[in-house]
């Protein structure tokens, strides 16, 4: 039996659907629900004993230890995090304790447990730890792209938090011996993305006649993934995987943001045109840089492909094309989302 945290979020949503759709066994799904954990995005997937939704925190020691004991646990992985690089700017506190804290403890609580396993069981028991690019820092143009081996240098609150948590699991292994997976991913996109974040925001602001604001220049490049592949390449990590080890996973995919957000323009323009016959790229508006903006992210995947022989199933233009299709057929969940914290969070954020 898998535990899952953060199974309410974006990421974590999207791999219980594929775990599912992939055959997948029974899991425990433990989330804080926070304003970007949701329900609905659960909806239509198998509960009771397949999937045991429990709503609570990876801090709360009793509860995880509970779980991994009730449960019989074989493998956590760990989704569960505050994810917004612009809320942490505002407001640090909740990453260092979700991600930092957090961590933590669940990292107790699974060695607590694992030390009691004993043969096959505690062989393969996993603790795998979904992490980000932003961890490495910031790519200069002609750099090469972040390799499991490049150092880490995080710059904001975010990618500090992660690059903490990941040092600790990376401790846990060292010191202890659990057998820990990690996993730095490039920047997803899908259906179910908060619409705090770039594209999903786009598409929201731009079917509502809104500026779709662009920091600074717009060039700055991140490497865009299609969440289901993330999901995959995750669900491989999980299986054949080597503990202690790292996985970079990435769409090889490099864009800048103002081509991203031209591409998702040109693709509404085809898929709901605006109803005076004119580009939703005449919403675009440059916005004030945020501050310590990253300027470039790339991830070299080929280690991943070597050993486990994943890679990306979609292109950007494929995958942003069903993006676009399942906001646009889903315009009830974003309606519902859309709810008055979000309203407060934009307004206090793009007020400047
Ligand atoms: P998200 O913000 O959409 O979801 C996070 C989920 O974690 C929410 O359901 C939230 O309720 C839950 N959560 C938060 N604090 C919790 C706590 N203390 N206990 C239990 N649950 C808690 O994030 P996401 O985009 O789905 O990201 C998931 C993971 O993947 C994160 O660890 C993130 O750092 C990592 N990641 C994200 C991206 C990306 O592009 N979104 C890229 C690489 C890595
Ligand atoms: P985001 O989706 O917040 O992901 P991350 O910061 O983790 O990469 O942002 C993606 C890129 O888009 C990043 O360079 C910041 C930029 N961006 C904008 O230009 N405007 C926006 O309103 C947002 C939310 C992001």
């Amino acid at each position: 039996m898998l535990l899952l945290t953060g199974g309410a979020g974006f990421i974590g949503s999207n791999f219980v659907r594929d775990w599912f759709s992939t055959g997948g066994g029974p899991l425990v799904n433990l989330d804080k629900l926070t304003y970007a954990g949701n329900p609905r995005n659960l909806e239509g997937l198998p509960a009771g004993a397949q999937h045991a939704f429990i709503h609570g925190d990876i801090a709360d020691r009793d509860l995880v230890s509970d779980l991994l004991e009730k449960h019989g646990i074989s493998a956590i992985v760990n989704f569960a995090a505050e994810s917004h690089v612009d809320r942490s700017i505002h407001g640090p506190e909740d990453f260092i304790q979700t991600n930092i804290v957090g961590t933590f403890r669940l990292l107790e609580c699974a060695r607590a447990y694992w030390s009691g396993l004993s043969g096959d069981r505690r062989s393969s028991f996993r603790f795998l730890q979904v992490s980000t690019d932003e961890v490495y820092g910031s790519l200069g143009p002609n750099d090469p792209a972040f390799t499991e081996l490049n150092r880490y240098e995080p710059n904001s609150p975010y990618s500090a938090s992660k690059a903490a948590s990941d040092h600790l699991v990376r401790a846990y292994h060292h010191t202890y011996g659990l057998p820990v997976l990690t996993t730095n991913c490039s920047n997803n996109y899908g259906p179910y993305h908060f619409p705090e974040k770039l594209i999903p925001l786009c598409i929201h602001n731009a079917l509502a006649g809104k500026p779709l604001p662009i920091y600074g220049d717009g060039q700055q490049v991140r490497d865009w993934l299609y969440v289901r592949d993330h999901c995959s390449a995750i669900r491989r990590v999980l299986e054949g995987g080597r503990p202690g080890e790292v996985y970079n996973i990435g769409g090889w995919n490099e864009k800048p943001n103002l081509d991203v957000v031209r591409t998702l323009c040109a693709i509404l323009d085809d898929e709901s045109p605006r109803t005076d016959g004119r580009s939703y790229s005449e919403q675009i508006t440059f916005v004030k840089d945020r501050p310590g903006h990253d300027r470039r992210y790339a991830i070299d995947a080929r280690k991943i492909e070597a050993e486990l022989g994943w890679r990306p199933q979609e292109t950007f233009e494929t995958g942003l094309r069903k993006t676009v299709r399942w906001y646009l057929d889903n315009s009830e969940w974003v309606r519902e989302v859309v709810s008055g914290e979000y309203r407060n969070w934009i307004a206090t954020h793009y007020a400047s």
